[in-house]
């Protein structure tokens, strides 16, 4: 998978892709929302793919949404425009199996709202989160005003979205942004040890989980309750679940499948 503006690489099940555009501190431009969008449709039908991991690298996750390419925009180009990263934040969102963001440096404005895509994020000790649109006379755009509240809060968000203001990973462990800090020069490998944690469950378990969690977010709690049920009972319709059970009550390891 060859791409101008990411790098993925496949190893042991594990996707980890990566921004490349290091000369603007990996700013999102449309291009860098298309080939998001190509990768998670891509790995997310590849069955040899078990797990995700969005970074930007050891330096910076992303600067947010490319200022240069908005900075003349007229509200019809932007309220009838096409919306690529729309498309890209949907697609990595509703992936069937889970995404872990890897953030180092600063994650702002759009880069924050990809982190905010992701299942979980894991921050180094350098990362600086931020949704700073209101500085530019704008608002976070990309599901921010949206995604940052169900996660942390109304009010912890106003504040963060009012302000501007950028949070160290320390702050951002503590109001719930990010699920764990782990040292800069150790953000991958910890990433990756999460990855593999995730990997050896079984895949349509962890497909079903994540869509009751993320589709009974959208309902009432009764309906969310009625959908989780649908999505257990399932399960039950599969081999790793016999599989799972069987290898408890032999005190073996399961060995699942997929199917
Ligand atoms: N869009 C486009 N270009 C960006 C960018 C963005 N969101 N963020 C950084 N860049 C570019 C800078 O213009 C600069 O390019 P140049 O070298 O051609 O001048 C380069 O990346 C390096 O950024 P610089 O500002 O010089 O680095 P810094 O270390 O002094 O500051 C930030 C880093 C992240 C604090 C600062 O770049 C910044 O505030 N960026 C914008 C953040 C933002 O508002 N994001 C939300 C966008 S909706």
């Amino acid at each position: 998978m060859v791409y101008e503006t990411i790098l993925v690489k496949l190893e042991e099940g594990i996707a980890t892709v990566t921004l490349n555009r290091p000369e603007v501190l990996n700013a999102l431009n449309n291009q860098v929302f298309n080939d998001l969008a190509d990768a998670a449709l891509t790995l997310g039908a590849d069955d040899s793919v078990r797990v995700v991991i969005i970074t930007g690298g050891s330096k910076v996750f992303a600067a947010g949404a490319d200022i240069g390419q908005m900075v003349s925009a007229t509200a019809v180009d932007v309220s009838t425009g096409d919306r690529p990263s729309r498309r890209a934040f949907h697609l990595i969102e509703t992936m069937p199996k889970p995404v872990i963001a890897a953030i180092s440096g600063y994650a702002l404005g759009g880069g924050c709202e990809l982190a905010l895509v992701a299942d979980v994020r894991i921050a180094a000790d350098n990362a600086q989160l931020g949704l700073p649109e209101i500085k530019l006379g704008i608002l976070p755009g990309g599901g921010g005003t949206q995604r940052l509240p169900r996660l942390i809060g109304s009010g912890r968000a106003k504040e963060l979205i009012f302000s501007g203001d950028f949070i160290n990973a320390e702050e951002a462990w503590r109001i719930g942004l990010v699920n764990k800090v782990v040292p800069a020069d150790q953000l991958l490998e910890e990433a990756y040890k999460m990855a593999k944690r995730f990997a050896a469950r079984g895949a349509i378990a962890l497909n079903m989980a994540k869509l009751a969690v993320n589709e009974g977010l959208r309902m009432d709690l009764e309906a969310g309750l009625q959908y989780e049920h649908k999505c257990f009972s399932l399960l039950f319709a599969t081999e790793d679940q016999k599989e799972g059970m069987k290898a408890f009550l032999e005190k073996r390891p399961a060995k699942f499948q997929g199917k």
